[in-house]
């Protein structure tokens, strides 16, 4: 299959979607809305909105329900935007570059930036129990909630970033160091297929198959985000290249070097193509989505 065409495809459905549910800027709150805007439509590549519809594509009984997924993809990339506005604050990675533009910071100021992050994180947990996804089951929205609460929070992404300030400058076991990047990033990624897997009404063991094939693509995407911060230009990436080693971050270079770090990331890529071994030709895009993480420019 084309990863190309059906990542412009799937994005495109996706910012529609995000464009049709975001809030205006008008009324009283409308420059804290803008600011959220400013990073949500900065551009990005989607790939955990994505990889939820993909996800529900690989369980859908054939009526198209992964397009019932589209709300809680919205949702995602919400979130994913406000850690990102978070994590370039001068308190975390002090970064001046974004998705190709100055940081939500640089542009509204550090309490606006604050604040439009935590816009975006909890204006994500109305699109899930609002109107927005109305269309899914009760029982099914609460799992979908409780999944991506879980993976945001202190045991996940939340989680995750704190231990990667908390080592900033230190070196840690390998153990460690996977800990930090499945929280950090895998978990999100994790949630987001199994999302999609819910909405499509997925069983146990396919859910769990796909959570698998989560797990190790996450890692893989926070092990080729590290190898691009030493590998490429600020040009292709959106973002400041070196900003690692300029803040002391531990990474998967910095213990192993590039080469190993990305025979790493490429064996992650193999068990999650692996872990689809019972899925079909539905699981194609996922299979794709593998294969593009790990050789991905950006
Ligand atoms: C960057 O995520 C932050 C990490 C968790 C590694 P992406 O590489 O998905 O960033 P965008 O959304 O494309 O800007
Ligand atoms: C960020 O990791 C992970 C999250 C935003 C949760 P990085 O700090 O490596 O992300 P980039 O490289 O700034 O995008
Ligand atoms: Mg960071
Ligand atoms: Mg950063
Ligand atoms: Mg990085």
């Amino acid at each position: 299959m084309d990863i190309r065409t059906y990542l412009d495809e799937r994005r495109r459905l996706v910012e529609d979607r995000l464009a049709d549910l975001m809030l205006e800027p008008i009324g009283a709150f409308a420059q804290h809305i803008e600011a959220m805007r400013y990073s949500l439509f900065a551009g990005g590549k989607r790939i955990r909105p994505v990889l939820c519809l993909a996800g529900a594509e690989a369980a859908d009984s054939g009526e198209q329900t992964w397009r019932r997924a589209l709300p809680v993809a919205c949702a995602l990339e919400c979130i994913h935007t406000y850690s990102l506005i978070h994590d370039d604050l001068p308190a975390m990675d002090d970064d001046d570059l974004r998705r190709g533009k100055p940081t939500n910071h640089t542009v509204f100021g550090e309490a606006a930036a604050i604040l439009a992050g935590d816009g975006l994180l909890t204006f994500a947990f109305d699109l899930l129990s609002g109107k927005a996804s109305a269309a899914l089951p009760d029982p099914t929205r609460i799992r979908i909630i409780q999944t991506i609460a879980r993976a945001a929070g202190p045991l996940g992404m939340v989680g995750g970033q704190s231990l990667d300030m908390i080592h900033q400058g230190q070196r840690i076991e390998y153990e460690e160091l996977r800990l930090l990047h499945r929280s950090k990033t895998g978990a999100l990624i994790t949630a987001s297929v199994a999302c999609g897997a819910m909405v499509a009404g997925a069983g146990e063991e396919q859910e769990a198959a796909l959570r698998a094939y989560g797990d190790h693509i996450g890692l893989a995407f926070q092990i080729v985000d590290d190898l691009l911060d030493v590998e490429a230009t600020t040009a292709d990436l959106g973002k400041s290249a070196g900003s690692d080693s300029k803040s002391g971050k531990v990474t998967y270079p910095s213990l192993f070097g590039v080469a190993t770090s990305r025979t790493m990331a490429r064996e992650a890529v193999h068990e999650a193509v692996a872990a689809l071994d019972r899925f079909d030709r539905q699981a194609d895009p996922l299979r794709a989505l593998a294969h593009y993480i790990v050789d991905r420019k950006k």
